[in-house]
């Protein structure tokens, strides 16, 4: 189960992009004309506020949805992501919000649970091993992979589960609020993970409502708002922005609560990228 690193792209290629992606439920437009990119080596934050269609969009990637319309390209063809299947074996792994781990089933077991090395005779030495090797690449603080996961922290889950996912060997992979309800330590533990993963020079998605987070580890930050773009950030864009883009306020909205606020005129600085 080594990395083909041939098939993987080099860093700073485009490995995903989607074109005018629309998705609708009846007569609900989930999302409308949605562009995103994504390269190898690279942490893109999907931000909006509820509702803006960031779960809708990361489920058309994952192949639980089929979009209404729009192209996605993939490693710079055209794909058909019908099934959940499909998107994996493709290379784009997904952990959900609920990371679906078994509690009972020690690290080794959740790890390669569905995709045991060899099938007919567990081979548990070389499960170990390589659950170890990976772990210790992604510096994860895992007491021992033979302990429960209902023993483990927050953090320490979705390390599991992060971990599990790149078992695939993706070339993507899409993280639901990896972040939300953990700890500071914890998320200071996620957070370089994700560093990790970005060194292994694959493109990460995340999803968070959590603007620090975001700014620490993203490279760009993507806006969604009512199921369309609505701007693109860097980490050092300011805040007044971002939070104009994800609520909708208008600029001048903003600047005039500031203006209230500190007394001074409000200048707009850290333009979208
Ligand atoms: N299966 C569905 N059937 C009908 N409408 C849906 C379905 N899934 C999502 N929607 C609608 O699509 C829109 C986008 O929802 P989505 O869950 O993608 O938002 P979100 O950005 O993930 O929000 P949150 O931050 O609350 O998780 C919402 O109006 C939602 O009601
Ligand atoms: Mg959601």
């Amino acid at each position: 189960m080594s990395r083909d690193v041939k098939d993987m792209p080099e860093r700073g290629e485009t490995i995903l992009r989607l074109s005018n992606i629309s998705k609708n439920f009846g007569a609900v437009s989930a999302l409308t004309d949605i562009e995103l990119e994504v390269k190898a080596g690279e942490v893109v934050a999907l931000v909006g506020d509820n509702g803006a269609g960031k779960s809708t969009l990361i489920k058309v990637l994952a192949g639980v949805h089929q979009p209404s319309s729009g192209t996605i390209e993939f490693c710079g063809s055209n794909v058909t992501l019908e099934s959940p299947g499909k998107a994996l074996e493709l290379g784009i792994a997904t952990v959900f919000q609920d990371l679906a781990l078994c509690e009972n089933l020690d690290v080794v077991a959740n790890l390669f649970l569905g995709h045991e090395m060899s099938p007919w005779s567990l081979d548990e030495v070389a499960m170990e091993v390589r659950a170890w090797t990976l772990l210790r690449e992604l510096a994860a603080r895992i007491p021992s992979v033979r302990e429960p996961i209902a023993s483990l922290s927050g953090g320490q889950r979705q390390t599991v589960a992060i971990a599990r996912s790149l078992l695939l060997d993706p070339k993507i992979i899409m993280l639901d609020e990896p972040t939300a309800a953990l700890g500071v330590a914890q998320t200071a533990e996620v957070l370089n993970l994700i560093e990790r993963v970005r060194e292994r020079g694959l493109g990460v998605i995340i999803i968070s409502h959590n603007m620090e987070d975001v700014r620490a580890v993203a490279d760009r930050i993507v806006v969604l708002r009512l199921g369309r773009n609505n701007g693109v950030f860097t980490p050092d864009s300011s805040n007044q922005d971002l939070v104009a883009s994800i609520t909708g306020a208008t600029e001048n909205a903003v600047s005039r609560r500031i203006e209230r606020k500190t007394g001074a005129p409000h200048e707009t600085s850290g333009r979208p990228a």
